[in-house]
């Protein structure tokens, strides 16, 4: 039952006005809607009335303009009801009776600890009541609320509090009104026992707006970092984008059960607590810097998705794209620009590369899907920002700014196409983008093949550039990709010689320089000005050129990862032969230039000195062998903990001395963030010395950084009784703080010394697990499944049979979140035969049990092609 964009119809009727009334009890819910719908007079013919509504959902009543239905009026049937007979004008009235109680997968109305809440994209509001719930039918939504008072005191939905009173039994009542018309999708309520943050904002035009963060009692004091992310993502998109805010009351509400990272429902987000809630005891500097980026993506939606919506779920990347690089952007702005680009580009590179050569590849704009929450994903969401972010290069920031303010003007109120998007780029830029709109069309990641040519008689320097894209499902043959490709030329001594964006519009380019005065090092794809993959016959000599002096910092950085790249491959390979492996001296030495040099910016030194991880390694490998992986990149990490042991004290304990009581901005968690990794190489020597540093800094600081790095670096170290020691000690310290104990289940999951497995079945079973809870699941099964390689890929298979069993069990509860744990297995064909078999065979397993979900049917189905 997959559903096809070639098959969009516009929608045969309209709901301009929806009234909801939610009757909340321990029991059930009882929802009353009444729509006020009306013909379409853009769409083609007269058709009969459809709703859309879970089979589960109980219809107590219906009625249209008073007259109530009877059984034979209407036909319900695969999640529709229709009714063939109804006048051009009317109001229909439904109630429906709902468990929220029961609700496990987390989609509709559900409850989160002892809160009502709601989650309804992408198609979560026809489990609520029935509707033509889909993005381009837009409507007027007035909520009322009834709840009892004393365990529901708050009561939410979108807009602006109308009217509220008491009522019979200890109950009382909230009407809101949201006077902007939305899709269903954005809906939400929220009803509970919550303390809130309050404070303000005054818009550019003056309007006044509340701002009030809601959390369980017990995280009042975790909400101050997330208020003043708002506050400075309010600023920063009129400042960036002229947007301002448009309701007087902006919410966010936190909550435990929630299977995504947040909602941007209209002025109420609901909040997944580990993107919200931050403190510097029980938080990390990567989770404050996500709350910060979290917090600004669901409040740009409030344009880009809200104000103007998608037509149909084919075009999500139109919100989440385009949001995405708002809020890269915004982050960048807050923090170090560079470190930032290196951190999606190493997210881009390792999971968005590995989805593109995988099963479920699909172009930004997918042409079709059983399941459309499986399209959440990193080539919509990420690979569309990179999208988004070459329209910014290839027109620059005045026109692209030009291009988006037409975009919101032209089409506020609307639910348009991705192709909307980039018309309004060349509207403001006259350009022809036909070509640019493959990137929407074409899955893949395409490869750049580079090559040059100098001539020192004439001094003219030409790079040789062509381009291929390899076939994805369904798609054998590429056309060649638009895309600018940023670049520099540098001279021996790392002197810039020229520096330009080079257009590529054709399969093979030739691009010319003349007055070279020698053969020049180019640096290509400068700040990663497009989601290709690069290759260029690099020595390692102009790779330590460029890790040296590359004015592009991003370039810098690239140039090293290369050159470790290249390193390591070589030692898995020379590990494979049963070969000795070895550590490259000059490597060593560049290295120790960059310990030595005080004036580098500690985080882009932590940047550079990272080796790539296993993962990264994985993708980029033609057959993925887990183990010899493992092995070379441990030895070399070891290797470079020996060779520079006295640097790396040198650098800890620089760092340690220059940070002062705990702040989360970029410079103080460049210093933290380089520490840490200087007592990672510390430990990674094996000697008792660190161990004994690590434990100070576990039992001593005054931070969660700091503390969880020294727990999980001794964890992974071979120091195993002190590691059982100090996670003994966190989960005491800690037990009372959900979030942290999180970290807790994760730094064990991902623990790659023997007897892994042994040690996730326990914890499954320990009390602080919980498996209604998607952050339990992805903290203990994503932990092991995607950050213990070596134990996951045991060779017995035991691991690929135990994700099974719990995919199996998981889909019966919460069919998105058992969809999303799958990941690992649809790699299979990349790994050696072995392996390959043993993950096929549990694929096949999972195939073959009846009634899967439809999330994980697709998936499976998909992968076994
Ligand atoms: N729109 C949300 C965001 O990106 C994500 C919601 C995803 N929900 C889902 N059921 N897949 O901010
Ligand atoms: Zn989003």
């Amino acid at each position: 039952h997959a559903i096809y964009l070639e098959d969009y119809q516009p929608p045969a009727w309209r709901v301009e006005r929806t009234a909801l009334r939610f009757e909340l009890e321990e029991e059930q819910a009882l929802v009353r809607a009444q729509l006020s719908i009306s013909i379409n007079p853009e769409a083609g013919s007269r058709q009969a009335l459809e709703l859309l509504g879970d089979d589960e959902i109980e219809l107590q009543r219906l009625s249209i303009d008073g007259e109530v239905l009877c059984a034979s009026d209407y036909a319900r049937a695969d999640g529709r009801l229709v009714i063939p007979n109804v006048p051009d004008s009317f109001t229909l009235e439904c109630v429906t009776r709902l468990l929220p109680q029961q609700n496990t997968a987390l989609e509709g109305l559900y409850k989160s600890d002892g809160m009502f809440c709601t989650q309804c994209e992408a198609e979560g509001f026809r489990r609520i009541t029935f509707f033509p719930d889909r993005p381009d039918v837009m409507s007027v939504f007035t909520t009322t609320l009834v709840a009892d008072k004393t365990r529901y005191p708050v009561l939410l939905s979108n807009g602006n509090p109308v009217a509220s009173g008491d009522a019979d039994g200890g109950r009382h009542w909230v009407t809101w009104e949201d006077p902007w018309p939305k899709p269903s999708y954005l809906f939400a309520l929220v009803a509970g026992d919550l303390a809130l943050v309050e404070d303000h904002y005054t818009t550019a035009s003056g309007r006044e707006v509340a701002l009030r963060i809601y959390a369980e009692r017990k995280d009042l004091d975790k909400l101050d970092h997330a208020m003043v992310s708002l506050k400075n993502a309010m600023r920063w998109d009129e400042q960036v984008y002229g947007r301002e805010y448009d309701l007087d009351i902006y919410m966010i509400v936190a909550v435990d059960f929630f299977n995504m990272g947040a909602m941007e429902n209209k002025g109420l987000n609901i909040f997944n607590t580990s993107c919200v809630l931050a403190h510097p005891q029980t938080t990390t500097d990567a989770a404050f810097q996500r709350v910060e980026a979290v917090v600004a993506h669901e409040y740009f939606h409030n344009w880009s998705g809200n104000r103007v919506t998608c037509r149909d779920w084919f075009q999500l990347s139109l919100k989440e794209g385009f949001t995405v690089f708002r809020d890269a952007e915004f982050s960048a702005d807050m923090n170090s620009r560079t470190v930032k680009r290196i951190e999606d580009v190493t997210l881009l590179r390792t999971a968005q590369f590995a989805e593109d050569a995988g099963p479920m590849a699909h172009p930004v704009r997918p042409e079709s899907y059983i399941e459309i929450s499986n399209f959440y994903t990193l080539t919509v969401y990420e690979k569309g920002a990179e999208v988004v972010r070459m329209l910014h290069t290839l027109l620059g920031p005045e026109l692209f700014r030009k291009g988006s303010d037409l975009y919101f003007e032209r089409h506020d109120g609307q639910a348009v196409t991705t192709d909307d998007f980039v018309r309004a780029m060349e509207d403001v830029s006259g350009r022809d983008l036909s070509q640019f709109r493959r990137w929407y069309s074409q899955a893949g990641t395409p490869r750049l093949n580079v090559s040059d040519q100098y001539d020192a008689e004439t001094g003219c320097y030409e790079l040789h550039v062509s381009q291929s894209c390899p076939p994805s499902p369904g798609q054998e043959h590429k056309l060649p990709y638009h895309l600018p490709l940023a670049m520099g030329l540098l001279a021996d001594d790392g002197t810039e010689l020229c520096s330009r964006v080079l257009e590529l519009t054709e399969e093979e380019q030739v691009f010319r320089f003349e007055g070279i005065p020698s053969r020049p090092v180019p640096s290509l794809l400068r700040g990663f000005s497009a989601p290709v993959k690069l290759d260029y016959a690099y020595t390692d000599q102009q790779l330590l050129m460029l890790l040296r002096h590359d004015t592009d910092g991003f370039n810098r950085w690239d140039a090293g990862q290369r050159l470790s790249v290249r390193l390591l491959q070589q030692q898995t390979e020379a590990w494979c032969r049963g070969e000795p492996m070895q550590c490259e001296q000059a490597l060593v030495d560049a290295w120790r230039g960059l310990l030595r040099d005080e004036n580098l910016d500690p985080a882009m030194v932590a940047q550079l000195l990272r080796l790539p991880s296993e993962a990264q390694l994985s993708e980029l490998a033609d057959e993925i062998d887990v183990i010899a992986i493992h092995e070379a990149r441990e030895f070399m990490r070891t290797a470079l903990a020996r060779a520079l042991e006295s640097e790396w004290l040198a650098v800890y304990q620089r760092c340690d001395a220059a940070s002062g009581t705990y702040s989360p901005d970029a410079a103080s968690i460049g210093l933290r963030s380089l520490k840490n990794l200087a007592l990672e190489y510390l430990i990674a020597t094996g000697r008792e010395p660190w161990l004994e540093l690590a434990r100070q800094q576990f039992e001593q600081s005054d931070n969660m950084t700091d503390q969880q790095a020294a727990l999980s670096l001794v964890v992974h170290s071979g120091f195993r009784e002190v590691g059982a020691e100090l996670l003994e000690a966190f989960y005491l310290q800690w037990q009372h703080e959900s979030l942290v104990m999180n970290q807790w289940l994760a730094i064990q999951a991902s623990d790659s010394a023997p007897g892994a497995l042994e040690r996730v079945v326990s914890l499954s079973r320990h009390p602080m697990f919980d498996m209604r809870n998607p952050n339990k699941l992805r903290a203990l099964i994503g932990g092991f499944c995607g950050q213990n390689l070596v134990q996951f890929h045991a060779e017995d298979g035991s691991g690929y049979t135990w994700l099974a069993d719990w995919i199996l069990k998981l889909d019966r509860q919460n069919p998105q979140v058992a969809a999303r744990l799958l990941t690992p297995l649809t790699r299979w064909k990349r790994y050696e035969p072995v392996r390959r078999a043993l993950m096929r065979d549990q694929l096949q397993r999972m195939m073959d049990t009846a009634e899967l979900s439809a999330d994980v049917y697709e998936v499976v189905s998909k992968s076994l092609v």
